[in-house]
């Protein structure tokens, strides 16, 4: 089966996740969200009350899986798809991304679940680090603004009541760790597309990524 990689990076809220799903349905990619796996190893450090900046009592990991099937997160087989998405795991996961043993594992990980079929894979690293030879390479970004309010409005389909300006802040302060961490920093690789979905509609994102995978097909 042919192999043909698109890489999808950014910051939080630029639209990366709902993007890539839907271009994969709709082109019959298999998407691989790498920030769910970062976050079900969060929840799984948070369940185990450790502090989380010490490498050291990450042990768990040896006996832990992380597997994105279809939109679904499990952690050791359990679904963890809404637990992963919590205001606690999201502002501790920079904190045990950044950490080399959860990296590698992910890592590695990460590129076996791309070497086969057609792969859209959305990250912070993905163009850069887990698969720098990727044939598309995107780097999604938007005002943090726009991306709160974003943010906001999808916590709202869900059900979830939001502070603007707290969220504001959470996503800028998610933006300084991810980008200026020492391992694979979020950072646009020197061949990605730059796309700033500040003023498009998903539809606009979507198909102007659609265009440059025709393009590339
Ligand atoms: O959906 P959202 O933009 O909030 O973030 P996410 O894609 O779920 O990623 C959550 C966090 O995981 C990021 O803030 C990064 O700290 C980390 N991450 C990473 O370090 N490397 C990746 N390839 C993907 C996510």
């Amino acid at each position: 089966m042919k192999n043909f990689v698109v890489a999808i990076d950014g910051p939080a809220g630029s639209g990366k996740s709902s993007i890539s799903k839907r271009i994969a349905k709709d082109r019959g990619f298999t998407h691989i969200d790498t920030g769910a796996m970062y976050r079900a190893i969060t929840l799984e450090a948070l369940r185990r009350k450790i502090n989380l900046a010490n490498e050291d009592e990450y042990t768990f990991l040896k006996n832990t899986s992380v597997i994105y099937k279809e939109g679904i997160t499990y952690l050791n087989s359990e679904d963890v798809s809404k637990q992963i998405r919590t205001r606690n795991v999201t502002n501790n996961v920079s904190t045990t991304a950044k950490l080399k043993v959860v990296r590698d594992k992910m890592v590695d990980f990460q590129r076996e679940s791309a070497k086969e079929g057609l792969i859209l894979m959305d990250g912070r690293d993905i163009g850069t680090v887990v698969l720098p030879n990727a044939d598309l390479k995107i780097f999604l970004t938007a005002d943090p603004e726009i991306r709160a309010i974003r943010r906001c409005k999808e916590n709202a389909l869900a059900g979830i009541e939001s502070d603007y300006e707290k969220i504001l802040a959470e996503i800028k302060e998610r933006d300084y760790k991810d980008s200026n961490r020492e391992i694979s920093p979020l950072k646009q690789a020197d061949d990605a597309i730059l796309v700033d979905t500040t003023s498009m509609s998903i539809e606009e994102v979507c198909n102007k990524i659609i265009s440059l995978i025709d393009a590339r097909l």
